[in-house]
């Protein structure tokens, strides 16, 4: 075992104490409520960020603070690596269904519960821990670090491409690390090929100005409800295709070389049948699961808002009713045709007898990797040096849409590398993440700067 290896092993205890701390805040963007708890986040992550040797300041934004770290003491000429990460979460509902509160992290078999443990905290904390074991074994690293970490990605990182131009000097890197993810398999680490795209819309439709009883006013008057559900089942068609026309006209068609990669792969078919303990799958005809999870595009209802659902029957024509759908997005797509296009086919399928509104919330741009180049090799390399076993190439279906304004305005490769296991409970009651993941990715991470120096 090496001085760096061992001081993780060693430190280990007191990393896993930092964590717990760093989960039991309550730090949820979405409400307005735990404004305090992002402010407490970001002060704790810049703090431990000055513990392991980096300068750190938290600066301010619109909305969330984002937490810089800096490392600068490399040699004249060595590359600069940028980490993102998130220390905002999802919020914990519904509560009664975690087994030990969300934020009271507790450790149960070897792995930690508690929201934030997967996504995000846990992974950016990795990296945190990585820098720490360098600068205090070595005293030195060989690339200069900038760590970024924002509290507004789970609302759609409104304030971080501005941040990012902003600030494009600063953050000049010749690469940009995030380990906001999941392995492959449990044991079989994974770098990542591709993300989908978000586009997420609202439908509103409105008929009566006022909800009607549905015996006197139901059969001459357009029920908002009924429209809804026509306007949702035209969504698909019958092969699991989006139906709606020119979706797939941006739609890339991945390589036969991919394809066959993507077949390789040794997935756990079962196990995750058991993740999702549905009574079957279905999918668009023609891929198999990995292809419909990573390189095709789909449309998802979220939620659906009409009429009565109290206890018992109530006849009443509701006056509007209203649908979350979302699609995820595959490359060459974008949300902004997407968007025209669901306008222009709502518009052909709806009455003219309701008014309809498609509101537009956040979306993200979908992501293709370059899987070359130095910074590749190396993490190639780390990777099986902590795991023992080389990454495979996967493709993703959640998006971070961040992902493609980075390489953007930086002009540098990124490189995703998840340490959550699969069936996380990412967003979920129950979230976790095995200790082991979180040390072997301190492991790996270390590794990495270390393949860099050499
Ligand atoms: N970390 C996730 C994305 C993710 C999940 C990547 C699982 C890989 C595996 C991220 O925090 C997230 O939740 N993204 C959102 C989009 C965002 C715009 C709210 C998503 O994918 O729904
Ligand atoms: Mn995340
Ligand atoms: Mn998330």
């Amino acid at each position: 075992m090496s001085d760096l290896q061992g001081y993780i092993h060693r430190e280990m205890p007191r990393f896993r104490e930092e964590l717990f701390d760093f989960l039991r805040i309550p730090s949820v963007s979405a409400r307005s409520e735990h404004a305090g708890d992002i402010r407490a986040a970001a002060d704790w992550v810049a703090s431990r960020m000055r513990d392991a040797g980096l300068e750190a300041s938290v600066m301010e934004t619109p909305g969330h603070p984002v937490v810089l770290g800096e490392w600068r003491g490399a040699p004249p000429g060595a590359p600069t690596v940028l980490i993102y990460g998130h220390y905002d979460v999802q919020p914990p509902e519904p509560l009664d269904e975690w087994h030990s509160p969300a934020f009271e992290p507790t450790l149960r078999d070897g792995n930690i519960y508690a929201r934030g443990a997967s996504d995000d905290k846990g992974q950016l904390f990795l990296h945190i821990k990585a820098l720490e074991a360098h600068l205090k074994v070595t005293g030195t690293l060989p690339v200069n670090v900038v760590v970024l970490a924002e509290g507004e990605e789970e609302v759609g990182s409104p304030s971080l491409v501005p941040f990012v131009e902003a600030h494009h000097e600063r953050l000049a890197c010749d690469v940009v690390v995030i380990s906001d993810g999941s392995m492959f398999a449990n044991g079989i680490p994974s770098l990542l090929f591709s993300l989908r795209g978000l586009a997420y819309f609202e439908i509103h439709v409105q008929g009566p100005k006022g909800d009607l009883h549905s015996g006197t006013y139901g059969g001459a008057v357009v029920n908002p409800g009924n429209t809804l559900a026509r306007i949702l089942a035209s969504l698909k068609d019958d092969s699991g295709r989006v139906a709606i026309p020119g979706f797939y006209d941006d739609v890339m068609e991945w390589d036969q070389a991919t394809r066959d990669a993507i077949r390789d792969l040794p997935f756990d078919e079962e196990g995750f049948m058991g993740e999702v303990g549905a009574p079957g799958l279905d999918g668009e005809s023609g891929f198999s699961l990995l292809e419909r999870l990573w390189i095709r595009p789909t449309c998802d209802v979220n939620g659906i808002l009409c009429g009565y659902t109290g206890e018992g029957a109530k006849t009443v024509l509701p006056a509007r009713a209203m649908a979350k759908v979302s699609f995820r997005l595959v490359p060459r797509q974008t949300p902004d045709r997407v968007r025209e296009l669901i306008e222009e086919h709502i518009a052909d399928v709806a009455p003219p007898e309701v008014t309809i509104r498609v509101l537009e919330l956040h979306g993200g741009r979908p992501w293709k990797a370059d899987l070359e180049g130095d910074f590749f090799e190396a993490a190639r390399s780390a990777l099986e040096a902590a795991f023992g076993t080389p990454p495979v190439l996967a493709g993703e279906g959640g998006s971070i849409p961040i992902v493609v304004d980075f390489q953007e305005i930086l002009q540098a490769p990124v490189l995703l590398m998840g340490f959550a296991p699969p069936g996380a409970n990412m967003h979920a009651p129950n979230e976790w993440i095995p200790v082991k993941n979180f040390e072997t990715g301190i492991q790996a991470m270390a590794s990495f700067y270390t393949q860099l120096g050499g």
